[in-house]
C-alpha cells in the first residue's frame, strides 16, 4: 500500500534526481522519512521505481532497493505530487554557460512548474535550494519566479531556505549520512525552524552543527567550500612542479610535513594531474564570473583554474622527458574517470591529457574498470579501448597512471616489464612506491628532478 503522505509528519519531495536529488531522496527515506523524487526523465524514474540506481555510486543501489520496497520512495513525473509533502527541495543541475557564468535554466523550470502546483494548497509549505546557485540566487531569481507561479507570497504560507549540498561523489551515501555541517539560508525563521525541525527527525542525536544565516551567505559557502579545495590542489601540484625540479625531494614527504601543522592540515593534500569532476571547475568559473560582473577580478581563482589546466602539460613532460619525441608512440592510459570509484568522465583531467598526446602524434590506448562506456559514448573510437589493466600495457612505449583505482594499484613493476615495448611509466597519480619500480624508467608528479632508471636510488615513500 502506498504510504499516506498526508500524515502530519515531515515529508519531502525532492525535484531532480541526479546524483544529489537521488543520494538525497535514498538517504531520507532510509530514516523513514516518507520521499517522492520527482524528475522529467521518464527512463530514469522507470528504473528507480524498480530499485535500480541510474548512476554508479557505492551504497545506493542496496539502498535504493530497500526503500521502493518499504514504500518510503516513490518516483514520479507529475510535479503535483510535491503538494502531499510539506518540504520541497529543489536539486536539479546548474550547468556553466559558455563563458563559465552559471546557467539557472533548470532552476528557474523546476521552480515554475512546482509555484503552479502550489497554487491550490491550503497549507504552509518549504521550498529547499539544495542546488548550488550564485549568491543571489534564492532571493532574486528563484523567490520572484515561486510567487509568479503560485499566486502566494513567500513568507506566512511559503517558505523559501538555500540549503547547500556538501556531499561527494563516491562517498554520496555515506556524506549524506554524516555530513561536518548543516548550512540553513533564510529570510525568516519559520523557514528556517522548519528545515532545522526535518533535520532533527533525520539526524536524531547525531545532528551535525546547524549554521543559519542569510540565503546569501549560505550560497556563498558552498562556492567558497570547493573553491578552497581547488586551492589546496593547484597549490600542491606548484609545490610538485618546483619539487620536480629538486633532486632528491619528494613532494608528498613535503605535504606530509605540512600537514602536520593543524592550520593546514593532510587532507586535499596530494599532488596529482590535477582536479576534475562535475563541481570544481564548473563552480570556481561561475565564482569567478559573478565577482567579475560585481566588479571584482578574483586573480587568485583565475590562477587556480590556469594551474589546474595547464598541470596536464607537466604530465605530458614526464613522459617526453622519459620516452622522447611521441609522434607513433604506443602510450597506455591508465584510467580514464576523475577519481577511482566513478563512472563519471565530467572535466577528468585523463581527457586533458589524452588531448595534448594526441596533438603530438601519439597512439593511445585507454583502460578504466568503470568508465569506459561513459567515455565511448562522449569520445566515440578517438582512442583505443583494451579490456584490462594488462591488456592496456601490450607493446607500449611509455604508461600513464591518470587514476587511483586499486585494481592498478596492484601492477608491479614486472607486470609493466612483461607486456611493454619498453617499460617506461609515469604515475601521475603517485600511487606507487618509486623504490619498488628500478627496473623501470619511472617518473612521478612531484618526485625529484632526474626520472629513474634501472640501478637508481630512490627514496622510500
Ligand atoms: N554531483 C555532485 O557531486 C554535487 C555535489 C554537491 C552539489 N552539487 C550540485 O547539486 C546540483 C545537482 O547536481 P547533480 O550532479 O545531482 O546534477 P545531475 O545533472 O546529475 O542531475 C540533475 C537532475 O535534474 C533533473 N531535472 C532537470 N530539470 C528538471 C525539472 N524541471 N524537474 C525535475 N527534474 C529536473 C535531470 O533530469 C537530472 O536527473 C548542482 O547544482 C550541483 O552543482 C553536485
Amino acid at each position: 500500500m502506498a504510504p499516506d503522505l498526508k500524515k502530519p509528519s515531515s515529508s519531502v519531495s525532492i525535484l531532480g534526481l541526479g546524483y544529489v536529488g537521488l543520494c538525497t531522496a535514498a538517504t531520507f527515506a532510509s530514516r523513514g522519512i516518507r520521499t517522492i523524487g520527482i524528475d522529467i526523465d521518464e527512463a530514469r524514474i522507470e528504473q528507480i521505481r524498480r530499485g535500480r540506481a541510474p548512476v554508479h555510486e557505492p551504497q545506493l543501489g542496496e539502498m535504493l532497493k530497500r526503500v521502493v520496497k518499504k514504500k518510503l520512495l516513490d518516483a514520479t513525473s507529475d510535479v503535483s505530487r510535491a503538494t502531499d509533502t510539506n518540504t520541497s527541495f529543489l536539486t536539479v543541475g546548474t550547468p556553466s554557460q559558455p563563458d563559465g557564468s552559471i546557467d539557472l535554466t533548470y532552476v528557474k523550470q523546476a521552480t515554475r512548474e512546482l509555484g503552479k502546483a502550489l497554487q491550490k494548497k491550503q497549507s504552509y509549505h518549504l521550498v529547499v535550494v539544495k542546488s548550488t546557485v550564485i549568491p543571489g540566487t534564492t532571493n532574486g531569481t528563484v523567490n520572484p519566479v515561486l510567487e509568479q507561479s503560485s499566486g502566494k507570497v513567500v513568507g506566512p504560507s511559503l517558505g523559501l531556505c538555500a540549503n547547500p549540498e556538501f556531499l561527494k561523489e563516491g562517498t554520496a551515501i555515506n556524506d549524506a549520512l554524516h555530513p561536518d555541517k548543516i548550512v540553513i539560508g533564510s529570510n525568516d525563521k519559520k523557514s528556517a525552524d522548519q528545515l532545522t525541525r526535518l533535520y532533527r527527525e533525520f539526524y536524531g542525536s547525531r545532528l551535525p552543527p546547524v549554521i543559519t544565516s542569510s540565503p546569501e551567505t549560505a550560497e556563498l559557502v558552498k562556492y567558497a567550500s570547493n573553491a578552497f579545495l581547488a586551492t589546496k590542489v593547484s597549490f600542491i601540484n606548484t609545490i610538485a612542479n618546483i619539487a620536480q625540479h629538486i633532486p632528491g625531494v619528494d613532494v608528498n614527504r613535503v605535504a606530509d610535513a605540512i600537514g602536520h601543522d593543524p592550520r593546514i592540515g593532510h587532507l586535499f593534500l596530494k599532488a596529482g594531474p590535477g582536479y576534475g569532476g562535475s563541481c570544481f571547475h564548473k563552480d570556481v568559473q561561475a565564482l569567478v564570473s559573478y565577482s567579475q560582473q560585481q566588479g571584482y577580478d578574483p586573480q587568485l581563482l583565475k590562477a587556480i583554474e590556469k594551474t589546474n589546466e595547464d598541470q596536464a602539460i607537466q604530465v605530458v613532460e614526464l613522459v617526453e622527458k622519459l620516452a622522447g619525441p611521441l609522434d607513433q608512440k604506443r602510450i597506455a592510459i591508465l584510467g580514464l574517470a576523475f577519481k577511482k570509484d566513478t563512472d563519471d568522465i565530467r572535466e577528468a583531467p585523463s581527457i586533458r591529457v589524452i588531448d595534448r598526446l594526441r596533438n603530438k602524434g601519439a597512439r593511445l590506448v585507454g583502460y578504466d574498470p568503470m568508465a569506459m562506456p561513459n567515455f565511448e559514448s562522449v569520445f566515440g573510437n578517438t582512442i583505443e579501448l583494451a579490456k584490462s589493466s594488462h591488456d592496456v600495457l601490450k607493446g607500449g612505449d611509455c604508461a600513464i597512471v591518470m587514476t587511483e583505482w586499486d585494481e592498478f594499484r596492484r601492477l608491479k613493476a614486472k607486470d609493466y616489464i612483461a607486456q611493454m615495448r619498453k617499460p617506461v611509466l609515469v604515475d601521475a597519480r603517485r600511487i606507487y612506491n618509486p623504490a619498488e619500480f628500478r627496473e623501470l624508467k619511472f617518473a612521478g608528479i612531484g618526485f625529484g628532478s632526474e626520472p629513474l632508471g634501472p640501478g637508481s636510488q630512490a627514496e622510500p615513500s
